[in-house]
């Protein structure tokens, strides 16, 4: 009797890095936890997690990233005082955060890198392909990805990266992948991965986007990652080692870990850590609100008409 494989029910959200780009204000405060029109940017991502059908989350802290547990838990002393004020809409909306998935933590006590972040999911995660969605990366909710990403790596096996094409001048931002077609408009194979590229080195405009799902074998992989860019354990430099076991004959045998497939986003997606991208996000979804939207649009094209 064949075996299904796995569903994929486990998300990883790291959440360990410094912020260091959003200082002052990530001082004290993790990044993550800066507020995205009222809703803090981390809840938007477990909501995507959980809308995907991933209803376990390891969230990987640090030091200062407390308030991340406190949002995620229950508030009894503020529920009870807003059920002795009758205010049950906000009543609802303190408890959404805590019923929304089950949630672990484990914290990385070092951030030596998004890599090193993933690895530290190993033992919770076990033997299954899993989902990492980067907790300062926002994708509009109206714009599914995880969902399809899911299906492709049910399709392919192996690992899915998200691809997003950014312009020449931005690609050294983000993990760039030298791609092939498949039968599949939106899917390419990757076959190579270069971490923050100058456009020179770069080997196409498809940049890796804060969304993966991964199969488990790359936590071997990650154990023997050195330091790559900036002195950190890259999970670029790991999904290279797969792309490329899985496009040579040499290393091909059996392609232990699989191919590495990216799922070509079109959607809306906001770098939350980025001080621009944040302050955009926050216009364009306070803008599509209906409770805040009208007022708020109406002032933003009088601010514009008469400011700009
Ligand atoms: P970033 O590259 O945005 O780094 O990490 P950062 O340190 O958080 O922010 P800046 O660049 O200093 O402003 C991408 C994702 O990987 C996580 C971050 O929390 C973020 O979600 N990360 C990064 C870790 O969990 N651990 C690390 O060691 C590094």
């Amino acid at each position: 009797m064949s075996q299904s494989p796995p569903r994929i029910s486990k998300a990883v959200i790291p959440a360990a890095g410094l912020g260091t780009r959003f200082l002052p204000a990530t001082k004290a405060t993790p990044k993550e936890m800066l507020p995205v029109v009222d809703k803090p940017a981390i809840q938007y991502v477990v909501e995507e997690a959980v809308s995907a059908g991933l209803d376990d989350v390891l969230m990987v802290t640090g030091r200062n990233k407390r308030p991340l547990e406190d949002h995620f838990d229950r508030n009894y002393e503020l529920e009870s005082a807003l059920e002795k004020k009758g205010d049950a809409e906000r009543l609802v909306k303190v408890q959404e955060s805590s019923d929304l998935a089950t949630m672990h933590y484990v914290r990385q006590g070092d951030p030596r890198g998004l890599g090193h972040a993933v690895l530290c999911a190993a033992p919770h995660v076990g033997h299954e392909p899993f989902a990492v969605l980067l907790g300062d990366d926002l994708i509009d909710p109206r714009d599914p990805l995880l969902q399809r990403m899911i299906e492709v790596q049910e399709t392919y096996g192996g690992s899915v990266v998200a691809l997003m094409e950014v312009a020449p001048e931005q690609v050294h931002l983000y993990g760039c992948a030298a791609v092939e077609a498949t039968q599949d408009s939106d899917v390419v194979q990757v076959t190579g991965l270069v971490e923050k590229p100058s456009p020179a080195e770069a080997p196409s405009h498809y940049a890796v986007i804060g969304r993966y799902v991964l199969d488990p074998h790359i936590f071997a992989i990650l154990r023997e990652t050195e330091p790559g860019r900036g002195g950190e354990i890259q999970l670029t430099d790991a999904l290279q080692k797969l792309a490329e076991a899985h496009s040579t004959a040499a290393t091909a045998a059996g392609g232990v870990g699989g191919p590495v497939h990216g799922v070509v986003f079109k959607g809306r997606r906001y770098d939350t850590g980025d001080r621009g991208d944040y302050l955009r996000a926050i216009v364009r979804l306070a803008c599509e609100r209906e409770d805040l939207g009208p007022d708020f649009r109406a002032w933003l094209k009088r601010y514009v008409a008469e400011e700009m």
